[in-house]
């Protein structure tokens, strides 16, 4: 199947950096986006891959000024948006912001960029805006296949390389459109910082897996690690399954106070290497056997990502036979435990371990002889 794509550049692998909605919702401001970019560089995450600093609902004023134009809000972001961009680029980094397809956001405290589309674009150029997400609250009805291309073209028109976040929840499978107008597209609702959410929506994503690819990838939402609502296993299954299915890695906890066991996930640049590989296939879930599932992909250099992921609440045995992950019953591998950071050599026929509840192991398989 020959697609075309949208033709920016960007997204080779897919974005990885934070956004303000899913700790901080509508109480962010200039401070804590500086904040946030500083302690993204001295935590060292930046230097794992993690880039794009994205400003979600609630930056701008309610009303657009007298030549029509979104205006940032005076109380929260007095500097503008143009200051905020420099100051995130001298550290590094990207900087994202936030409209959406309708009349107003979905705060309903701002305006969309319907019928506005090149002026808006124009302005996030103008402001040096790397990354544009674009909800789709106050729609008037109409598809998102007619009005998310409008952006999409302003954004090519603007002048400058802004990576285009398509953010319609999945209401009308964007994975079979959108790949030629943007970036990356949600493919569920919203995420929330619980099992039962994030298991759910690692399902509902899962079905579009043959649409993404490099240039275009799913997204089911961004990351709740460090928020508080799921343990750390929990957290480790949510942060693995997300880098094998090659989704956005986008982080939703307040960096400024992570602790140590959140930073530890974050920063595993063996996990972030499988969501980062240059193949940009994206891994699914090849066996499941009631709460026991397998989850897989393809990498690059004949490789392949495997996770047992135990959803149940009892210990268990997790089986991957080879067949299971698409090779030949006679190869060999050496298994690298992504998570103990071990090599298990010469693995023959099948990979087994036991998993705690609602943990997961993670591996990367190399063949050991042609
Ligand atoms: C929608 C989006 C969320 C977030 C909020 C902001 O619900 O899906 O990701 O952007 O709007 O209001």
């Amino acid at each position: 199947m020959s697609r075309m794509l949208m033709d920016n550049g960007l997204a080779l692998s897919p974005q990885m950096g934070w956004n303000s909605w899913n700790h901080f919702q509508c109480n962010i401001n200039e401070t804590l986006i500086k904040q946030t970019a500083d302690a993204m560089v001295s935590s060292d995450l930046a230097a794992k891959g993690y880039k794009y600093i994205n400003i979600d609902d609630c930056w701008g004023e309610l009303n657009r000024d007298s030549k029509g134009n979104l205006v940032a809000k005076a109380s929260t972001f007095p500097s503008g948006i143009k200051a905020l961009a420099d100051y995130v680029h001298s550290k590094g980094l990207k900087l994202g912001i936030y409209s959406d397809a309708g009349t107003l956001t979905c705060s309903q405290t701002m305006p969309g960029s319907l019928g506005h589309e090149e002026q808006d674009a124009k302005t996030f150029a103008s402001w040096g805006i790397d990354y544009l997400k674009y909800d789709n609250c106050g729609n008037t009805g109409t598809s998102p296949r007619e009005r998310y291309p409008k952006m999409s073209k302003a954004l090519l028109n603007s002048g400058r390389s802004i990576f285009f976040s398509l953010c319609e929840w999945g209401v009308e499978d964007p994975a079979t459109w959108a790949g030629a107008i943007g970036n990356s597209w949600r493919t569920t609702g919203d995420i929330e910082d619980k099992w039962s959410s994030m298991t759910t929506i690692a399902d509902l994503n899962d079905q579009w897996a043959s649409y993404a690819r490099p240039g275009s990838w799913n997204d089911p939402d961004m990351l709740e690690v460090g928020n508080g609502g799921m343990t750390k296993e929990e957290y480790r299954s949510h942060f693995s399954i997300w880098a094998l299915a090659k989704a956005p890695l986008l982080i939703g906890c307040d960096l400024r106070s992570m602790d140590k066991g959140t930073f530890e996930l974050l920063s595993n640049k063996e996990v972030i290497s499988v969501n980062q590989d240059k193949l940009g296939i994206q891994g699914k879930k090849v066996k499941k056997e009631g709460d026991l599932e397998v989850w897989a992909g393809p990498l690059s250099k004949k490789r392949v990502a495997v996770i047992l992921w135990n959803r149940g609440s009892v210990p268990a045995n997790i089986t991957a036979r080879w067949a299971d992950l698409g090779l030949d019953s006679s190869v060999t591998v050496n298994a690298r435990d992504l998570w103990e950071h071990l090599t298990h050599p010469s693995i023959k026929t099948q990979l087994s371990a036991l998993v705690e509840p609602h943990a997961c192991k993670m591996y990367t398989l190399t063949r050991s002889k042609a």
